[in-house]
C-alpha cells in the first residue's frame, strides 16, 4: 500500500528493517544508545560493533539523547547509507506529550535526511513495541508527519518506507493509511 504526494512515496511494508535497502534506517533507541531487544537489538545484530561503538562516543560527548531527538551514525553492515537512532515516547495514556514526542522522532528524521542529502529512509513504528504506544495512534502520527513534511519540504526527499514487523500491525496500519488516502484528495500532486 502506497500513496505519491508532490513526487514523494510514502510505502507501507510489512518486514524486517534491517534488510530494506535504502538511504537511511531510523533506529527507535533508547536515550543511553547503548542497544536493547526489538529493533534496536535487531538492528545492532545485524549491523555490526561499529555501531555501538559510535553511540558511545556520542554519549559521551553529548551527553544521553533526549525523546524526541535524532543523531546519526554509520549503518555498519546494515542496506543503509546511515543509521539514525531516534528515542520514542514512553506511553503514559496519552497525555504526557507522547503525540507531540512522536511526531517529533518522525519530524527530526526526515528533516535530518533532507539536510544530509538523502531522499530515501525507512522508519520501524517507534515507541509500539517496549514503550506501549498504540499501534493505530502511532500509525496515525507517523503517516500525517510524513505526508506534512512532503507537502511542507517539498522535493526533499523522494521514498518513506513504513516498515512494520507482524501481520496484526499490518491491518492496524491499513485501515489509518486508507483513511489518509482517502482525505487527500484536495491535495495537489
Ligand atoms: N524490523 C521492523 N520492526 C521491528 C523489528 C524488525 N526487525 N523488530 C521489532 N520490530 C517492531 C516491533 O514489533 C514494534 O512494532 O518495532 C516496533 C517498535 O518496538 P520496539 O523495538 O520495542 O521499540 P520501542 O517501543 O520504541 O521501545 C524502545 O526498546 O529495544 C528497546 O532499546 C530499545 O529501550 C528501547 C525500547
Amino acid at each position: 500500500m502506497e500513496f505519491t504526494l508532490k513526487g514523494a512515496t510514502v510505502r507501507l511494508v510489512r518486514g524486517d528493517i534491517t534488510t530494506i535497502e535504502t538511504d537511511v534506517i531510523v533506529n527507535a533507541a533508547n536515550s543511553a544508545l547503548v542497544g536493547g531487544g526489538g529493533v534496536d537489538g535487531a538492528i545492532h545484530r545485524v549491523g555490526g560493533p561499529e555501531i555501538l561503538k559510535e553511540c558511545r562516543a556520542w554519549v559521551a560527548e553529548h551527553g544521553k539523547l533526549p525523546r524526541g531527538r535524532v543523531m546519526s551514525t554509520t549503518a555498519g553492515a546494515l542496506p543503509a547509507k546511515v543509521l539514525f537512532h531516534t528515542v520514542g515516547p514512553v506511553w503514559q495514556g496519552g497525555n504526557h506529550g507522547e503525540f507531540t514526542v512522536l511526531e517529533s522522532c518522525y519530524a527530526r528524521s526526515l528533516a535530518l535526511a533532507a539536510e544530509l542529502g538523502h531522499r530515501r529512509i525507512a522508519f520501524p513504528a517507534i515507541s509500539t513495541g517496549v514503550y506501549g504506544f498504540p499501534i493505530d495512534r502511532a500509525a496515525y502520527v507517523a503517516t500525517m508527519t510524513c505526508r506534512r513534511f512532503i507537502v511542507e519540504e517539498e522535493g526533499k526527499i523522494d521514498d518513506i518506507q513504513l516498515v512494520v514487523y507482524s501481520a496484526q500491525d499490518l491491518a492496524a496500519w491499513e485501515v489509518v493509511f486508507e483513511d489518509m488516502v482517502a482525505t487527500m484528495t484536495g491535495d495537489p500532486t
